[in-house]
């Protein structure tokens, strides 16, 4: 069993939007995934509401929980946990990446929110916890060229020895329209450009948990 956190110590920067169209991606009946919400707001929560599907599981519980939540998970032979967290509660985003094999980090490419990223990496660093920072809300690319703020972050990130998503999840409507109707954009939107971001970001987890490409579903 492998287990994600979604931590950023900024609001509004994707955990939710992230984790919720990955735990789809991960999510299969040979590898069941689970979701926790641990963020008092509940986005996933909501969001699972609207689902129609019954997978991926979704449960809901408090940083405390975290522990004895994943223990569960693996007891029923879960193979991906997928966490999401809340933004300002430093102890319960330190408490999630405690039992977590990795962090990912969304930051959008602009000047406060890569600010941000440096104390959510330093708390990785102090935990021990590997990371995958990941460029969210980007401007699209222009043929191959990424947007000069992606490359401008990307830059910072690099100043802050960390090394980012080489690729981006660009700004879509599908990304939000699709969890407002309980689904991720591969069951939204199978094909679209959205889904193949969502793809190529699951694969990199993946290798960043040290794990072999999955199927490309
Ligand atoms: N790549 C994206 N494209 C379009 N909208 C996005 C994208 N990522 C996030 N959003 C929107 O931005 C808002 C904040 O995202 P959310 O995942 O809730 O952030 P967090 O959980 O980090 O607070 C949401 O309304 C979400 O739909
Ligand atoms: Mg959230």
């Amino acid at each position: 069993m492998k287990v994600i956190a979604f931590t950023s110590r900024k609001g509004g920067s994707g955990k939710s939007t992230l984790a919720a169209h990955l735990s789809v991606f991960a999510d299969a009946p040979d590898a069941p995934a689970v979701l926790i919400d641990c963020d008092p707001q509940g986005s996933l929560a909501l969001w699972h509401e609207l689902r129609q599907a019954e997978t991926p599981v979704l449960v809901k519980c408090e940083a405390r929980q975290l522990g004895e939540t994943v223990e569960a998970a693996r007891a029923d032979g879960v193979k991906w946990v997928l966490i999401d967290t809340p933004p300002h509660n430093t102890a319960d985003i330190a408490a999630a990446m405690r039992v977590a094999d990795l962090a990912v980090i969304p930051f959008r490419p602009a000047v406060f929110d890569i600010a941000a990223v440096a104390a959510t990496l330093e708390m990785a660093r102090t935990l021990g916890k590997p990371v995958l920072p990941v460029i969210n809300s980007a401007p699209p690319r222009r043929g191959v060229h990424p947007s000069h703020v992606v490359t401008e972050a990307r830059e910072a990130l690099f100043a802050m020895n960390a090394t980012p998503w080489a690729g981006q999840v660009t700004t879509r409507a599908a990304y939000a329209h699709a969890l407002a109707s309980g689904q991720a954009v591969g069951e939204f939107e199978p094909g679209s450009a959205a889904a193949a971001e969502m793809i190529e970001l699951w694969q990199e987890t993946r290798r960043a948990l040290g794990l072999k490409e999955g199927k490309r579903r």
